[in-house]
């Protein structure tokens, strides 16, 4: 895992932002795996104003998002559809933009329909993971086993906690997301990791022990050869 340890949140934004230029340089029909939560939100205004200076150019990039809540509307304002919509697909063009549907009435069958629609475009050329508090990459909860591929989840107790900010109260909070599988992560050509802030530090700590705690889903990408991990001197332990 290759590690660059930035000042600040801002420096890490520029930094991830500098990876996709490269990235689209390299290869202008990539196929992007993107992620929510508020780490990559700066991220993303990077690139939409990268975007408008004509530095960067997404028509011909494919977005695979990692995962969105189940049951949700779609337009309901904290789908990650809708988070999408807001940080990025409004503001960017992109050749095609795919989130799993939280509508879905047979969620296994999204889910398949998902994995074939991911394998048809060639797989990812580049993710973009953040990290729960509980060391969740997606929506991939600590667990003894993990599915490779898209799945249901049931989401643990601390995400539901982490991630009750964003519901105001009388807003239903769904229990359950559709999830990218650690299998399609790992198969990512490229691996590009967020962690900013003092409140991922001991979940950081974990990741740097370079054991595979399997209790931590993250560390299965210290098996992935291809791993570039952003982070804050706070998140650092610094
Ligand atoms: C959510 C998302 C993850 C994200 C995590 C951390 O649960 N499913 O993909 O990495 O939150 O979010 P934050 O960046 O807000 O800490």
């Amino acid at each position: 895992m290759k590690k660059i340890v930035c000042d600040n949140y801002d420096e890490m934004c520029r930094a991830a932002a500098d990876q996709y230029v490269e990235q689209l340089k390299q290869k202008p029909n990539s196929v992007l795996g993107l992620a929510t939560g508020s780490t990559p939100i700066g991220l993303y205004d990077e690139l939409v104003k990268r975007n408008g200076e004509g530095k960067i150019d997404f028509s011909r990039a494919h977005a695979f998002n990692l995962d969105e809540y189940h049951p949700i509307k779609q337009n309901h304002p904290q789908s990650y559809k809708t988070f999408m919509d807001e940080h990025l697909f409004n503001k960017v063009k992109f050749a095609s933009t795919r989130i799993p549907n939280g509508e879905a009435t047979d969620p296994e069958a999204e889910c398949d329909k998902y994995n074939a629609d991911l394998e048809a475009a060639g797989g990812l050329d580049l993710l973009l993971l953040g990290i729960g508090t509980n060391g969740h990459i997606g929506f991939n909860e600590p667990a003894v086993s993990y599915p490779l591929d898209s799945y249901l989840v049931k989401l643990s107790a601390d995400t539901l906690e982490s991630n009750s900010r964003f519901f105001t109260d009388g807003e239903e909070q769904p229990t359950t997301a559709l999830t990218m599988g650690i299998g399609q992560i790992l198969a990512a050509r490229k691996i590009l990791l967020m962690i900013s802030g003092a409140g991922k530090a001991e979940i950081s700590k974990k990741l740097f022990e370079g054991k595979l705690h399997t209790d931590v889903p993250a560390c299965f990408l210290l098996l992935h050869p291809n791993v570039t991990l952003i982070i804050d001197k706070a998140a650092n332990g610094d």
